[in-house]
């Protein structure tokens, strides 16, 4: 049997975190007379990932035996991230939402338990503003990504419905000049890859045109359903 430790509701769905014994998952219910939605948090290993043919390998720009640090300053459910751990990075995220951290904390710890996958809360336009301010030498991540919440998600295969449906219901409503803060936050560590996925039609992130950010080189990996934006400087 589980036991309901917490619950939220918002505008668009109510969320309770239960316990059994594979752990904490989320029931998502979304409106009257509908059967609430269970989702787990589960990080399964995959077989080896084919480097040419994996979209975010290649958005990463990585390559074998080159492991790559990896800041997710979008944690979410930690999918992404669990997939740069798979392909061997070292991995930092950082989520701001209190339920969606502390879920996907306690499912980390049960099921990865590895120093190369570290979860943290907060936000991350003030983190990488501190570290950009901090950093004396050589910055400390290989590369930046962002997956920020689309106002039209539809098209993010990558995430079941479910599970899209949960972080829709817990996340921040989509906020263009939020995601503007967070790539010109990303943007300011030179040297560093900054990696943005989008629903493939959609149009990128604009990046304020005041000089600072002129040495920007941009390209796009893509895929059926999204794409991802890739900025070097
Ligand atoms: C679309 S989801 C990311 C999904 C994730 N890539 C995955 O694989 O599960 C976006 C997440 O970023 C979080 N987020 C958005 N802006 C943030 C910020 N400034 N700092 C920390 N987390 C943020 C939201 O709370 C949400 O959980």
């Amino acid at each position: 049997m589980s036991s309901l430790d917490r619950s939220v509701s918002t505008s668009r769905a109510k969320v309770s975190v239960s316990r059994d014994d594979q752990g904490a998952f989320f029931s998502l219910a979304t409106g009257e007379g509908k059967e609430p939605l269970d989702v787990r948090v589960g990080f399964e290993r995959r077989g080896q990932i084919g480097l040419r043919t994996d979209l975010l390998a290649r958005a990463i720009g990585f390559k074998k035996n080159n492991p790559l640090r990896v800041f997710d300053a979008t944690a979410g459910l930690c999918r992404d991230s669990f997939h740069f751990f798979c392909l061997g990075c070292q991995v930092l995220a950082i989520e701001a939402q209190p339920i969606l951290f502390e879920v996907v904390s306690e499912q980390l710890a049960r099921q990865v338990h590895s120093d190369r996958l570290k979860l943290i809360r907060g936000d991350a336009v003030e983190f990488l503003t501190t570290q950009a301010k901090e950093l004396s030498a050589a910055p400390a991540f290989d590369v930046i990504y962002l997956d920020p919440i689309f106002a039209h998600d539809k098209s993010k295969s990558a995430r079941s419905g479910k599970e899209s449906e949960l972080l829709r219901a817990l996340a921040a409503e989509p906020d263009e000049a939020a995601d503007q803060q967070l790539l010109v936050a990303a943007l300011a560590f030179k040297g560093v890859r900054v990696v943005v996925k989008r629903p493939l039609r959609a149009k990128e992130i604009s990046v304020p045109a005041d000089g600072k950010n002129l040495f920007l080189s941009k390209h796009s990996i893509k895929g059926a359903a999204i794409r991802y934006d890739v900025y070097t400087c």
